[in-house]
């Protein structure tokens, strides 16, 4: 057999994985894996603000420092992810902030730290996560987030034009960083693809530095392809950078108990893995491909059974790192 390509090979845009330091460090097929078929890493948690700061004044930047030297020595890109999420990822001493002029100088103070000790390390930064309501098309001002008994939503005690001031605030901090703005669910929710495609053309009007924005992209099999095109061309519509950034592609939507891999369903997940990496290169103009970023290397650690509290298996890679049929439906897309 001729030697195949890896995806990094093949691809004319980046391709990404997010990692855990801690497997790339134990993990040797995990770190080979990552070698040969990246060419930029995201950190799947390291980076977020409850891992840098989890108390006020302190910043713990070992961890993410490790990683970057990682990526250095591999000649990989970082993208940071994430500076700024409405829910869980903000440490508990955040979310007990109430008063609006408190947390946005501690938001500013925080960006400023770490968009210093990061900067010319990392290439861009996913600014401000899923700020916008799923169903309202507009900033979030409920709250999935309680700390004891009180809600915490950034946008309900800033403002919606907090995510503006977050942009204003990362490139103060890393002027040369590419700005994301991230977020999931534009290939099924119409009005929050449209408020995320019109807050980026505001942004633009005003000039708030905003670079590119990311489509998360934590899809199924039975993910219409009609919503998924619209939201890649909506998006790239902006004219700004486009990153698929969490790609992954679950193969039991429905969390069935009994759920078992058949050759039908990885025929399926091949389909769409070809389908989504096609449309991305077809659709997006090559000077705004930033790439596509899988949330995850393999079947074994992927967050997804986690999150569904189900069987999975959504990436390219099985948990033994054997190629799937997906991971040559990423090729064939290409
Ligand atoms: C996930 C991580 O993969 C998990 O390990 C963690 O427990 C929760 O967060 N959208 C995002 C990512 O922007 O940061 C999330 O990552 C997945 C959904």
């Amino acid at each position: 057999d001729a030697p195949s390509q890896t995806l990094a090979e093949a691809a004319p845009f980046p391709i990404g994985f997010a990692v855990s330091p801690a497997s790339i460090k134990s993990n040797a097929p995990y770190r080979q894996t990552v070698i040969q078929e990246a060419t930029s890493i995201t950190a799947d948690v390291a980076m977020k603000p409850s891992r840098i700061s989890p108390q006020k004044g302190i910043y713990n930047v070992d961890v993410a420092d490790q990683l970057i030297e990682f990526a250095r020595s591999q000649k990989k890109r970082v993208h940071g992810h994430t500076l700024v999420w409405y829910i869980d990822t903000s440490p508990n001493w955040l979310k007990q902030i109430r008063d609006s002029t408190d947390l946005e100088s501690t938001l500013q103070t925080y960006i400023q730290t770490v968009g210093t000790h990061f900067k010319g390390k990392v290439a861009s930064w996913d600014v401000v996560n899923e700020a916008v309501d799923n169903n309202r098309g507009a900033i979030r001002k409920d709250s999935l987030n309680t700390v004891g008994k009180t809600l915490f939503n950034v946008g309900k005690i800033l403002g919606d034009d907090y995510v503006a001031r977050m942009f204003q605030y990362a490139h103060k901090a890393d002027p040369n960083a590419r700005l994301f703005y991230n977020d999931y669910g534009q290939e099924t929710r119409p009005a929050k693809l449209s408020a995320i495609v019109n807050m980026a053309n505001d942004f633009k009007r005003r000039g708030i530095p905003i670079h590119g924005l990311g489509l998360q992209m934590h899809i199924s099999i039975d993910t219409p392809n009609e919503g998924i095109e619209n939201a890649i061309r909506k998006s790239a519509e902006t004219g700004l950078l486009i990153h698929i950034s969490e790609l992954d592609i679950a193969m039991n939507p429905g969390k069935k108990k009994d759920f078992a891999e058949t050759p039908e369903l990885l025929e399926k997940q091949y389909q769409k893995y070809k389908f989504v990496v096609s449309t991305y290169k077809k659709i997006v103009p090559a000077s705004q491909q930033f790439g596509i970023t899988l949330w995850g290397v393999d079947d074994g650690t992927s967050w997804i059974p986690g999150f569904c509290q189900c069987l999975d298996a959504a990436l390219p890679f099985d948990a033994n790192f054997g190629k799937k049929r997906a991971y040559q439906g990423f090729l064939d897309g290409l």
